[in-house]
């Protein structure tokens, strides 16, 4: 049985101050709606709301907690019994200000289609759910105020507005990792050298990545930072073929049969120029310390392949994704780069105690074309911090204490 306990202001009296209440609140992050109905003549109203939450899957409900003297508030409820969530995207600042302010027609320069129940949809938002009002509680000077949810959609957009500390940012995968059993070994060695991939990331501004091989596959364990080459917003969990052009660091410091496993993949599958480049590509790696991937149209097609691979796309034809590498191969591993390219990645192992690969960390350029000077200042910092990672976990298997060793 549910047991209520309500306690008394005089019980337990106000001890701080509201602004107090609200600065220790503000730490707490959330995503920002814009709740929106129809009023009597069909036109949209709405109210920004940070205070959403979803509440019950059997039945499917959510909530949000408006202010009761609020008149967006008053105008939604006025409207009936029905309102639309929608998610707002990371671009759609404008429109959680817009529809915040205090004023008539906030919807004038904000696009919005109807949803199949005709409540208003906002274009470009991440989610939309459509609800009908079960419940409106009191809660002190808010309502709580829960909406069935009766259809619901994902939106254009992809990443959520943000709300924090009374400014608004959006999600950037910080060190976010993939689950999966098979990761767990490799995750807790990514994660003895998080604080060096965290660095790295941050001097360049871009993304690092941590790429492990799980027998014939290459997964995308941890990502730091952000890049705006990524196709999709976060890459983490994705999977791909251990086969050229991908995954050459774990070939060229593989032992003799991995290597071979790898080259032979592409006999009599490509042409004999490009199987002759695969062959060589580990030595080269391996002499030079790093792979290297240019062409950002290229890697574009292939981001992309790999995402409707990892979704399961139906449409997507079996040869696809092996079309989609063999073509990208173009731009990895160059002979050489003289002039300003269009950096996309350089990848470099970090070794294990035991001097094998334990997992590769790609560091991603930049959009536009770097010169040479600017690509080799990356490789530089991208081998001294695998070199720091590969010592670090050569200590932590010795069972020496990190900061002791220096
Ligand atoms: C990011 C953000 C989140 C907000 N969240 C809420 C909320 O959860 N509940 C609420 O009553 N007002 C919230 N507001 C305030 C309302 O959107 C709106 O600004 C306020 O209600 C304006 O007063 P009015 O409704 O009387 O016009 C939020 C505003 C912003 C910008």
């Amino acid at each position: 049985m549910l047991s209520v306990v309500i306690v008394t202001e005089s019980e337990f009296p106000m001890s701080f101050d509201p602004t107090h209440f609200r600065q220790v609140l503000g730490q707490y992050p959330t995503g920002v709606v814009v709740v929106t109905a129809l009023d009597a003549e069909g036109a949209a109203l709405g109210m920004t709301v940070g205070s959403f939450t979803s509440v019950s899957l059997d039945p499917p409900l959510v909530a949000f907690l408006p202010d009761q003297g609020s008149r967006s508030w008053r105008a939604l409820r006025e409207s009936g019994h029905r309102f639309c969530i929608n998610v707002l995207d990371a671009s759609q600042e404008d429109v959680c200000r817009a529809v915040a302010v205090r004023k008539q027609d906030k919807f004038a320069d904000i696009a919005w289609r109807p949803a199949p129940s005709g409540l208003p949809v906002i274009e470009g938002a991440v989610a939309w759910m459509d609800c009908v009002t079960e419940q409106v509680h009191e809660a002190g000077d808010h309502h709580i105020v829960v909406g069935r949810v009766n259809d619901l959609q994902l939106g254009e957009g992809t990443q959520p507005l943000l709300f924090f500390r009374g400014g608004y940012g959006s999600f950037t995968p910080l060190s976010l990792a993939a689950g999966g059993s098979d990761l767990l070994d490799h995750l807790r060695r990514i994660d003895l050298v998080r604080d060096q991939i965290e660095s790295l990331a941050a001097r360049f501004d871009t993304e690092v990545t941590a790429i492990v091989r799980v027998r014939d596959e290459l997964v995308l364990a941890a990502a730091v930072g952000r890049t705006e080459l990524a196709v999709a917003p976060t890459r983490v969990g994705q999977r791909l073929p251990f086969l050229p052009p991908l995954g050459s660091c774990f070939a060229a410091w593989g032992d003799a049969a991995l290597q071979r496993a790898w080259t032979d993949a592409v006999a009599g599958q490509v042409g004999e120029e490009f199987a002759e480049s695969v062959r060589c590509t580990p030595e080269l790696v391996r002499r030079r310390g790093f792979a290297i991937a240019v062409g950002h149209q290229l890697g574009e097609h292939l981001e992309a392949i790999t995402i409707r691979v990892n979704e399961g796309d139906p449409q997507l034809p079996g040869s696809a994704l092996r079309e989609a590498m063999w073509h990208a191969a173009d731009g990895y591993n160059p002979d050489e780069i003289t002039g300003p390219a269009e950096l996309r990645l350089l990848t470099a192992p970090v070794f294990d105690a035991a001097g094998g690969v334990a997992f590769t960390l790609t560091l991603w350029g930049a959009p536009g074309l770097l010169e040479p000077e600017e690509i080799a200042e990356r490789v530089e910092a991208l081998r001294a911090t695998t070199s720091q990672a590969s010592a670090s976990l050569a200590r932590s298997t010795a069972g020496c204490p990190q900061s002791a060793a220096g």
